[in-house]
């Protein structure tokens, strides 16, 4: 699922299947007759006809299309796509209502579908699809940014710029939608100066599992707004976010595709500006592992950002000294930098993440894996029939510093107590299932040598991001026995049925608070 991070991967990396943008057809069929799914039925017979799309419609499969991982397009028996908060609302006290058909197992909720396969789709059931309730407003008198889950970040800062030439802290790759990322804590251009994006969300509008609405923020039900910074589905449909919002910028960004064989300076220039990261925290980079077509060898691409749009910036001086293929920097808006940093989608993937302490011998060691696993896939599956990717991302003790000074969040970074790098490594498969399931073992080998291997240097921390890993990975877990137990105490609260821990379908148990 890369690149969980960023980047043009669709101009630098062309083996990557490029798919046409599957702008999801939002012509909705009048749909009144009894479909035999007791989901769908129950929307139907709740005045939501109008909202289901149907195998039987031309809608359906650009629809399936839009999600971004190949191995997540399920089919389930209906999308239901809500258009307003109070759609939500009937919707779920709707579904409340069905239990028999496919058992409890028959709802998934997505909104910009770049999480992991299995987390956002369903086969067997009802999937609950955000994507038409993408607006965005500003209250200026505020300074607070009201944003629905269904958009993308490219559109909000677009749409932003150009009714209040204001920003918020959001995702970099500008596919990636509003909800799963601000429900996941969000690693953004501004969190150096911002913290996670969840630290800047001041109110959350929220469906419970009842269908009630409520409001979230630091006054009105603040342990739910608290459990939202970072925890997930497991409280509610959030259909609006209040963002902390600031003037927009233009950034300075820019992608350099480093020569081959740069590696070893690239992990000692990550070092270094992972431990300078306090004097500069405006400064952001991204280095990108990827094997070539063919498996001839390895890319490495860094991308620079100042978000204050300073060319002159020096915090990049050394990267900058390694020969490259080719380079860019120049000034643009938030917006245009998002646009133009959208991986494409449409292959199968499989990743996992790690955070480990700041070490330059782990480093290296995790870039002697991604070539063996490039050796033993070329193997065992083609080397035409896959990229092995890493993603090498500074993770300051800046960022928890600045999140804590913010009223913190579930992640639990702050326990982290140096410097640390934020890791992720996977395969994206152009082939068949059979070949996703090789480079998954595969994959999850590698993981687990370098989980080894940072325990062996002392360099281990526990933290696992939840929008980086793969489903097996025990990520709510792995935010502190504290927010766990606060986490299950909320959705206690709020969800006293476990709604959403039983009759969300498909996902793995770390990514609810109370599993079986
Ligand atoms: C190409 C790419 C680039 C990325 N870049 C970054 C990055 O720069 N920084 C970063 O931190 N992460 C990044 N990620 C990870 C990303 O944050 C997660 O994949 C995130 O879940 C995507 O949000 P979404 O709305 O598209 O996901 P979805 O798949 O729609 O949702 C993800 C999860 O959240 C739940 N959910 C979604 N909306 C709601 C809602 N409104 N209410 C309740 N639950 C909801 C879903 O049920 C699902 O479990 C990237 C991922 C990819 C694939
Ligand atoms: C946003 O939602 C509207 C309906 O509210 C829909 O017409 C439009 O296509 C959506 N945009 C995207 C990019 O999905
Ligand atoms: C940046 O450097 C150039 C010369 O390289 C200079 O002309 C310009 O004034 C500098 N800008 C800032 C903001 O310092
Ligand atoms: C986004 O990028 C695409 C491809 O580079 C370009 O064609 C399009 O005009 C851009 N959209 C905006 C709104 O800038
Ligand atoms: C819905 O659930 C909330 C949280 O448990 C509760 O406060 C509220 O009273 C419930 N509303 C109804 C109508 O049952």
């Amino acid at each position: 699922m890369m690149f969980s991070s960023v980047g043009n991967f669709r101009a630098l990396v062309p083996f990557f299947l490029v798919l046409l943008p599957c702008l999801a057809q939002n012509s909705i069929d009048a749909q009144h007759e009894a479909t035999g799914f007791p989901p769908c039925d129950i929307l139907i017979a709740a005045g939501l006809g109008d909202r289901l799309v149907l195998a039987t419609s031309d809608a359906y499969e650009p629809r399936v299309a839009s999600w971004w991982s190949a191995n997540a397009r399920f089919r389930p028996w209906c999308f239901f796509l809500p258009t307003t908060t109070y759609e939500v609302s009937v919707a779920i006290a709707a579904l409340d209502k069905t239990g028999s058909g496919a058992g409890d197992w028959h709802i998934a909720v997505r909104s910009g579908g770049h999480g992991f396969p299995g987390s956002n789709n369903i086969a067997k059931g009802v999937t609950i699809d955000l994507g038409n309730m993408n607006g965005s407003w500003y209250d200026a008198e505020r300074q607070v940014a009201s944003v629905q889950p269904g958009g993308r970040w490219k559109d909000v800062y677009a749409n932003l710029l150009d009714i209040a030439q204001v920003t918020v802290t959001g995702g970099r790759d500008g596919g990636v939608g509003v909800g799963g990322f601000l429900l996941g804590g969000g690693v953004s251009y501004h969190t150096g100066t911002n913290g996670f994006a969840c630290n800047t969300v001041t109110n959350y509008e929220v469906v419970l599992a009842n269908g009630t609405i409520v409001q979230a923020n630091g006054n009105k039900n603040s342990d739910l707004w608290k459990a939202l910074k970072g925890g997930g589905l497991n409280f509610g449909i959030v259909t609006r976010f209040d963002l902390e919002a600031q003037p927009a910028v233009d950034l300075a960004y820019g992608q350099n595709v480093l020569i081959p064989g740069s590696s070893d300076e690239v992990i000692d220039t990550v070092v270094e500006f992972t431990d300078r990261s306090q004097g500069q925290p405006h400064d952001h980079l991204i280095t990108m592992y990827a094997s070539t077509p063919g498996n001839k060898g390895v890319s490495v691409i860094a991308i620079r950002v100042n978000t204050q749009g300073d060319l002159n910036e020096t915090a990049f001086d050394r990267l900058n000294k390694i020969p490259t293929v080719s380079s860019t920097w120049a000034k643009m808006s938030l917006a245009d930098a998002a646009n133009a940093s959208q991986a494409a989608g449409g292959t199968r993937n499989t990743q996992s993440t790690l955070t480990f302490l700041n070490s330059p011998k782990v480093l290296r060691y995790s870039a002697v894996l991604l070539e063996q696993l490039m050796v033993s896939l070329s193997e065992k599956i083609g080397a035409e029939n896959f990229a092995a990717q890493m993603v090498l991302q500074p993770f300051p003790k800046l960022y928890s510093d600045v999140s804590q000074s913010k009223g913190g969040n579930m992640l639990g970074v702050e326990r982290i107590e140096s410097n640390a790098i934020l890791w992720v490594g996977g395969v994206a498969v152009f082939s068949d299932d059979a070949a996703l399931a090789i480079a998954q073992a595969e994959s999850g080998a590698m993981t687990e040598k370098l989980k080894a291997f940072i325990a062996k240097e002392g360099a281990t921390t526990d933290f696992i991001y939840m929008n980086y890993a793969d489903p097996s990975q025990d990520f709510l877990g792995s935010y502190g026995s504290e927010n766990l137990l606060f986490m299950k105490q909320v959705a206690n609260h709020y969800d006293p049925k476990g709604w959403w821990q039983y009759r969300v379908g498909a996902r793995s148990a770390s990514i609810r608070v109370t599993p079986h």
